[in-house]
């Protein structure tokens, strides 16, 4: 469904993600670790359009989507949720689904999608009307799931996820990943947690200094200590 080639991407005259290859089937999770600072947000806005690549391709089921803007990507199916969860908190949670659906136009689509997705998460669906500041980390972490959802993705790119969540809140991301991965969703994961890594993804890439250092399958991680040297950058 998605194929990276090649990457490459610069920050003014420093290089930030080298020559980065990988693809993502069709239905699957995909984890990218790696420690603070080795490029997972900025592969993720690569893909996304927030950036542009100085050499390298992004196919999306096939079609070159480097260089599009971000809107017509989200059109075509790809919706991140992005790092730290940034919701806008002076706008209520209602508001704040509504604006993942900002490149749509089919009103009883997203009505329908809207009430769909509040089905899903029946903790922010009591809240509706509710300053999206005013909830709990988890619940933000959840509305921004929410809101990419609106766009209706086909591919969900998800930076650090778990990141500030209680062990408990941990579970219940995990749980609702799964649950979409077993509705269709492709998944690509930034975790800097492995074991978030290991319960969800099929393969799992480890970036450092902006490049792919090795990739292993999920059930492999938690046994591979060569990954985790990898991962700690030692
Ligand atoms: N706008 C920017 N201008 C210049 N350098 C940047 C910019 N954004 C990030 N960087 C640098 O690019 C590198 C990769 O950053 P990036 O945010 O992609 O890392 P990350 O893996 O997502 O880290 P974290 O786990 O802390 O979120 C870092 O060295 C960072 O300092
Ligand atoms: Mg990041």
């Amino acid at each position: 469904m998605l194929e990276v080639a090649h990457l490459s991407v610069w920050y003014g005259v420093t290089e930030v993600l080298r020559d980065v290859s990988f693809s993502l089937p069709e239905g699957s999770v995909v984890a990218l670790l790696g420690g603070n600072g080795a490029g997972k947000t900025t592969l993720l806005n690569a893909l996304s359009g927030i950036l542009k690549p100085k050499q390298g391709e992004i196919r999306f089921d096939g079609k070159p989507i480097h260089g599009q803007h971000p809107h017509d990507i989200v059109r075509q199916g790809i919706a991140q949720v992005p790092q730290g969860r940034y919701v806008w908190p002076n706008m209520s949670v209602r508001d704040n689904v509504e604006l993942g659906a900002i490149t749509r136009r089919d009103w009883a689509g997203i009505r329908s999608d809207q009430d769909q997705v509040f089905g899903l998460f029946p903790d922010l669906s009591g809240r509706r009307e509710v300053k999206a500041g005013a909830l709990s980390g988890g619940q933000q972490q959840m509305l921004a799931i929410a809101r990419a959802l609106m766009a209706r993705p086909r591919l969900l790119l998800m930076d650090e996820p778990s990141h500030g969540l209680s062990p408990r809140l941990v579970a219940e991301m995990v749980g609702t990943v799964r649950r979409l991965h077993s509705e269709g969703m492709t998944v690509l994961l930034v975790e800097q947690n492995v074991g978030v890594a290991a319960a969800l993804a099929e393969q799992a890439h480890v970036l450092r200094n902006g490049e792919i250092a090795m990739s292993a399958p999920g059930d492999q991680l938690l046994r591979n200590p060569e990954l985790l040297r990898s991962y700690l950058g030692r």
